[in-house]
C-alpha cells in the first residue's frame, strides 16, 4: 500500500482534514441508492444551506473539483451569445473567462492589478450601456489572498438585471459567506480548503431566480454531466440515476459539514481571524509584509513577501524537506515573488502560524 509523507498543508489547498474526516472515508460503501445513502444526501444538502447561508432548494455537491462547481454554474447559465462581466483579478477570475468563453459567451473583463480587490466601481463602469445576463466574480483570489466584498457589486449588478455568480472556493468556511443576504444567485465552492475535506466535491447552489433563467433556455446544456436539470433529478426527490456518486468522498463532506456547524460558523471565522493577525504580526517581527491589498486580505490565504535576495524556490522546498511544511509559489506576474501560505480549517491554529514562523525564519538564516 502506498504510505505518504506526513506533511503539514499550508499551501493555497488541499488542507489537511480531521481525522474523523478520514475515519469517515473508511467506512464499508453502501450503494448510491440505498436509503441510508439518500438519507445523508438529504443531511447533506441541510448542512450544505447552514454553511452557505441560504434555503435554496438547489443546494447540493457536484462529484468534481472545485473547477467542475464553476463549469457547472457557467454551463447551466450561459448559451452562445450571452454577455457575462467577470472580474478578473488573478488565476481563477481568468479561469471563469476561459470556461465562460468556451459556453460560447461574449465577456467583458473588468480587470485589477493582482493582488487588488475587484472595484464595484469598476463593475459599475462596466454596465453602463449594458445588459449583461451574468456578473462572475471571485471572493476570494486564491493567487493572490485579496478578498473582493460582495454586497456593493451584488446591488449594482442586480440593479443591472443580471446574476450574479460568486466563487467561494477559499472563503467557504474560513470567512463570512452569506448567499441569502448577499443575494447572490449562483455559487460554487470545493471541500479542500476551508471546510477540511479531501479534494473531490464542489459544493453549489442556484436561487430560484437562476433556476427560472435555467429553465427558460432556448439550447440544452453544453455538457451533460452537469446539466443540473439531471443533477436536481437525483439529488431532489426523483432519485433518479444520473452517475454513480462517490461514496467515500459523500461520506467524508457529511463529516467535515458536521464538524464546521459543530464549531459554529462565527467560531470558526474568528478562529481564521485571530491565525491571520498572529501570522501577520510574527511576519512583521521578520520583516515581511502581506502583499495584497490592505484591508482586503484573506485570513486564509496570505501572500507573503519574498525577501529581496532570497531564493523563493528554494526556501519553499527547504520547508518541505526539513520541516514537512507545504506552502504554495507565486503564479503569474507574481511568481517568484510571494509565497502563498493558507491557514484553512483544520490547520488555522496558533501552533501551526507559531511553527511555520519557526520553520521560515529558520530557513531565511
Ligand atoms: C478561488 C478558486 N477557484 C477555483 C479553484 C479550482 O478548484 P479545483 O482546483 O478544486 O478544481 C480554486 C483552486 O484552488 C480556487 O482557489
Amino acid at each position: 500500500m502506498y504510505s505518504p509523507p506526513e506533511r503539514l498543508l499550508l499551501g493555497p489547498g488541499p488542507s489537511n482534514v480531521a481525522p474523523s474526516v478520514l475515519q469517515a472515508m473508511n467506512s464499508p460503501l453502501i450503494g448510491h441508492l440505498d436509503p441510508e445513502f439518500i438519507k445523508m444526501m438529504e443531511e447533506i444538502k441541510s448542512m450544505l444551506r447552514l454553511v452557505f447561508r441560504t434555503e435554496n432548494e438547489m443546494t447540493f455537491p457536484v462529484s468534481g473539483t472545485g473547477s467542475a462547481g464553476m463549469e457547472t454554474c457557467f454551463v447551466n447559465l450561459v448559451e452562445p451569445g450571452d454577455e457575462v462581466v467577470i472580474g478578473v483579478n488573478g488565476v481563477f477570475g481568468m479561469r471563469m473567462c476561459d470556461v465562460a468563453e468556451r459556453c460560447g459567451a461574449n465577456v467583458i473583463k473588468v480587470e485589477a492589478e493582482w493582488g487588488n480587490i475587484i472595484e464595484p466601481a469598476a463593475i459599475e463602469a462596466s454596465l453602463k450601456n449594458r445588459r449583461p445576463k451574468l456578473v462572475a466574480v471571485v471572493h476570494a483570489e486564491t493567487s493572490t489572498g485579496a478578498l473582493t466584498p460582495v454586497e456593493e457589486i451584488s446591488r449594482i449588478t442586480h440593479e443591472a438585471g443580471a446574476l450574479l455568480l460568486l466563487d467561494t472556493v477559499t472563503s467557504l468556511g474560513g470567512c463570512p459567506v452569506s448567499i441569502a443576504e448577499w443575494q447572490v444567485d449562483a455559487v460554487y465552492s470545493g471541500t479542500q480548503k476551508c471546510l477540511s475535506c479531501p479534494p473531490g466535491l464542489a459544493p453549489v447552489s442556484f436561487s430560484p431566480r437562476a433556476m427560472e433563467v435555467i429553465s427558460n433556455r432556448n439550447s440544452k446544456v453544453q455538457s451533460w454531466y452537469l446539466d443540473i436539470n439531471f443533477l436536481a433529478n437525483y439529488w431532489g426527490s426523483e432519485r433518479v440515476y444520473h452517475h454513480t456518486a462517490p461514496i467515500s468522498m459523500n461520506y467524508a463532506i457529511h463529516e467535515a459539514l458536521r464538524l464546521v456547524i459543530d464549531e459554529g460558523l462565527e467560531t470558526r471565522w474568528a478562529r481564521h481571524q485571530q491565525a491571520y493577525e498572529k501570522l501577520k504580526d510574527g511576519l512583521a517581527n521578520l520583516g515581511l509584509t502581506i502583499t495584497s491589498q490592505e484591508g482586503h486580505q484573506i485570513w486564509q490565504l496570505n501572500a507573503i513577501s519574498v525577501p529581496t535576495g532570497a531564493n523563493e524556490a528554494k526556501i519553499r522546498t527547504q520547508l518541505l524537506n526539513e520541516f514537512g511544511i507545504e506552502v504554495g509559489p507565486g503564479l503569474g506576474p507574481l511568481k517568484g515573488k510571494i509565497w502563498r501560505v493558507g491557514l484553512m480549517g483544520h490547520n488555522a491554529t496558533d501552533a501551526n502560524v507559531e511553527h511555520f514562523l519557526e520553520a521560515l525564519s529558520k530557513c531565511l538564516a
